[in-house]
Parts: C-alpha cells; structure tokens; sequence
C-alpha cells in the first residue's frame, strides 16, 4: 500500500447508524480497529431517521464496542465525543448540516439499502462537499451493470474515484490478500500459473447459516449476487489478474479492473454455466430450519435461489479454457470455503510408479485459515506405491478483522482494497448475462434440504 502523506479521516459519519449492517459489523469492526490503533483519533457520527438521542445512540456503539471486546484510549475517546443526528439522508439540507458540523476531512458512510443510496447520492449533488470528502458505500453496488454505470457517473461527478470506496470485506480477509503475496513473491507457483499447467480453479463459500432474518435484503439478491457478484468475483481477479507493479492503489486496482473484463460465462453460454437451486426445511447443527419458501419476509414466487454455480472463463491468453467455478450457498451441510487450484495430470506418470497418484492441488481456506498444497510422495514400504500427503501450512490471521481493515484503507484514505468503478461494471455484466438466462426459465430451480450437501445431482460435480 502506499505509503505517502495523506491527512486522515476526521469524522465517520454512519448514515443508515439504527441499522443491523451498522451495529453486528460495522461498529465492531471499528471497535477492534480502535483497540489495534490506540493512537487513532477521530469523531463518529452516527446519522439516521428515527429520533434518537445521543446517549441511546452511545449505548449502541458501547455495546457494539463490548461485543467486539474493544478497549483502549482510542476507544475512550471514540465514545466520550461520538454524537448522533437525526438524518434524512435523501435530504440535501441534513447531509449539509452534517458535513458542515465535520471536524476535518470527513467520511460518508452509506450502511444504506441501495435504492436510498442512489437518492443520498442525488442529494449530495445539491450539497458543497468539504475537500476531500470520502464516499464509502457498501455492496450490492447498484442493482445491475446500468444502474452500477449510473451510480459511478453520478458519485465521480461529486468527488475523485480515489475517494469513492466500494466497499468488499472480502478484500479485507488476510487470507484472500494472501493470495497476491503467496503467487508473487515465490518463483514455484507464478511460472504454473496459467492454461498449460493449470486444469481447473474452484472458489466455494458454503455457508451453514440460513436466513438469519435478513428477507428485506437478501430475497431480493440471492446467493449470485449476495456473494458471487460482490465477493467471489474480486476473489476470482486476485487469482486471475497479472502481477501488479506495486500494491498501491491505482496499480493494484487497474490490473484488478483488467481481470474482471476479462471474464465471461464458461463457453459463452450463460444457460449451461449456471445452476441455482434453493433450501427445503431441514436441520443444520442441530438447528431446525424452515423451507426457505416459508421464511418471514420471504416471496416464494420470486424464485430466489440460496445456493449459486456458475462456471466462467477468463479470455486471456493465460486462461483460456480453464473453468472457474465459483460457488455460495446458504444452510448447506459443511462450510467449506476455500479456493481450489487444482493443477494438471504429469503426462504420463512412468511405467512402475504405483499407489494413490493424483494432481497437485493447492487449497487456500477460509476458516479456519491455511493453504494446502496435495502432492504424491512415497508411502510406508515400497517407495514406489505412492500417497498423497498435504503439505499444510497455518496461516496467520490479520491484524484486523475484515472490516477494520476496510474501514482502516477508509479512515487512511487509502483506496487498496476498495473495488474500482469500472471493476464494479465488469462484475455486474457476467452477472447479469447469467440472471438473465435464469429469468428466462432456461435454468431450472433446484431444492436441496437444509443440511444437505446442495442437490442430490450435483454432487459429482460441476454441471
Ligand atoms: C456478506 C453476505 O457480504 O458476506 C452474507 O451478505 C454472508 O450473506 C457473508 O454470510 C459471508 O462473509 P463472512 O465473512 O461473514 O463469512
């Protein structure tokens, strides 16, 4: 990251402050940053409809701070000055009022549902923004690739895009950045790492929680966009993209933007490359779980899917004809989270070499986080019976939790791990090639019980 001069955040402002977004992630994240960075100093705001008052308001960022295990003077000083306001955040007036109040360079922070956002945004057009006024806004970013091309039009014509960050947690996990030192800096993976000597990639995050109370967002998103769109596509472009420069934001961003233009549905055919499929009731941990069709707040006859395959390309020289498949699901009966390399076949294995011979395979997991790498060696007796063993390595977590480390690269005022306008684009047009097919009833909703592995059909693999 870059490490050159720049004048800190100097308030936080939470729009969207009353919200679920804001109290389970966002304020603990913060909490942990502050706990991590005693020196910090800045003041939160916390801005919203209802009418709040002030000591309600610290309540919730204590709590929010105790639930995280937050402690230390920037903690103290967070709590003792932070203020809330009472906020119409589509209002021009309000947004004026709060930014005039701002000590220092101030930061916006939309906890909002998209649809207030784009308005908030059209608000700001009639408002004068202090200098180097910040704009984070959180995933889904616009709704599709017009309305996220809209949304970029109408937020760079307010301030720089490297002030605007689009927010990814995903980008904040130690282990996924991870990925750029472990191809970059060790001469035995980036000479492999291309169509000749790779077979096939997998990036799965199969979650066992269900709904959790969240219809109002999530019936509306489903699993391709709650998580491929906004998450594992950024995953897919660290795995993809060309080596960088430098990890400084515009550097790191561009060839990020690169990849993801890249990338298409597997074959050109959005019908054959995508599967969806949804949860029946069932149990998860011992947790029973209704049908995903019975849920509070959930439309069956939107046919919203909570498990997602799709199976993509990258056109580039290096990748051609590798399949990337990328896969999330909810209430599924193991979390496996990882990214999967799995590296071609030797061509041939020698006459006389025996035993369990397979492809390498490099693993990097998500939760609890290490790297894998499966390779034949000799097993017990005949040296020439082989085995597979991995060769596991603990990776260590990050000094921050995903969101304080969004939210550090926001309080910097460093862009690194902010998605870039365009690389927002790219991500929603392979989606939306692939709704549109769903849509069109070409792909069929599949069910599969809460518990389950996914469809009894799916499990030899990609379809
Ligand atoms: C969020 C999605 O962005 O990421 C959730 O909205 C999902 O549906 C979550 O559960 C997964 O990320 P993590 O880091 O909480 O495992």
């Amino acid at each position: 990251m870059d490490g050159s001069a720049r004048e800190n955040i100097g308030t936080l402002i939470v729009l969207g402050a009353t919200g679920d977004l804001t109290s389970r992630l966002l304020l603990p994240g913060l909490g942990r940053l502050l706990t991590e960075q005693p020196e910090r100093r800045f003041t939160l705001v916390g801005a919203d409809l209802p009418a709040e008052d002030g000591e309600a308001w610290t309540r919730t960022v204590r709590a929010a701070f105790d639930t995280a295990g937050a402690a230390g003077p920037a903690v103290d000083h967070v709590l003792a000055r932070t203020a809330y306001r009472v906020t119409d955040a589509t209002s021009a007036e309000d947004l004026q009022q709060l930014l005039d109040a701002a000590d220092g360079i101030p930061a916006l922070y939309f906890a909002l549902p998209p649809a207030v956002t784009a308005r908030a945004v059209e608000a700001l057009h009639r408002v004068t923004l202090p200098e180097g006024t910040v704009l984070a806004l959180e995933k889904p970013f616009g709704g599709d690739r017009d309305s996220a091309a809209a949304l970029n039009r109408r937020i760079t014509a307010l301030v720089p895009e490297d002030q605007v960050f689009r927010v990814d947690h995903f980008l904040g996990k130690s282990t996924v950045l991870n990925m750029l030192g472990l191809r970059f800096t060790n001469h035995v993976f980036e000479p492999l790492w291309n169509r000749e000597h790779i077979e096939s990639v997998e990036i799965v995050y199969d979650e066992r929680l269900g709904l959790e109370g969240r219809a109002g967002y999530y019936d509306r998103a489903g699993a391709l966009v709650d998580m491929i769109q906004s998450h594992l596509l950024q995953v897919m472009a660290l795995v993809t993209m060309e080596a960088p420069v430098s990890m400084d934001a515009a550097d790191l961003r561009a060839v990020k933007a690169e990849a993801l233009r890249a990338v298409r549905p597997w074959a050109g055919d959005p019908v054959a490359a995508g599967r969806r499929a949804r949860y029946t009731a069932g149990s998860v941990d011992g947790r029973h779980l209704p049908s995903y069709a019975d849920e509070e707040g959930v439309d069956p006859d939107r046919g919203t899917e909570t498990l997602a395959e799709v199976t993509l390309e990258s056109r580039t020289w290096r990748w051609a004809g590798v399949p990337f498949v990328l896969r999330s699901g909810k209430a599924l009966s193991g979390a496996r989270r990882e990214v999967v390399v799995t590296f071609r076949g030797v061509p041939p294995v020698p006459t006389g070499l025996a035993g369990t011979i397979g492809p390498t395979v490099l693993r990097l997991c998500l939760g609890p986080d290490r790297m894998v790498l499966e390779i034949n060696v000799n097993g017990p007796g005949d040296p020439f019976v082989l085995d597979r063993v991995p060769l596991t390595a603990r990776l260590a977590g990050g000094r921050l939790d995903p969101y304080g480390e969004v939210l550090h690269g926001i309080l910097e005022r460093d862009p690194t791990l902010s998605v870039r306008a365009e690389g927002a684009e790219h991500a929603w047009r392979v989606i939306d090639e692939i709704r549109a097919a769903w849509r069109s009833g070409r792909v069929p909703l599949e069910e599969y019980a809460a518990g389950s592995a996914g469809p009894a059909s799916w499990r030899d693999g990609p379809g």
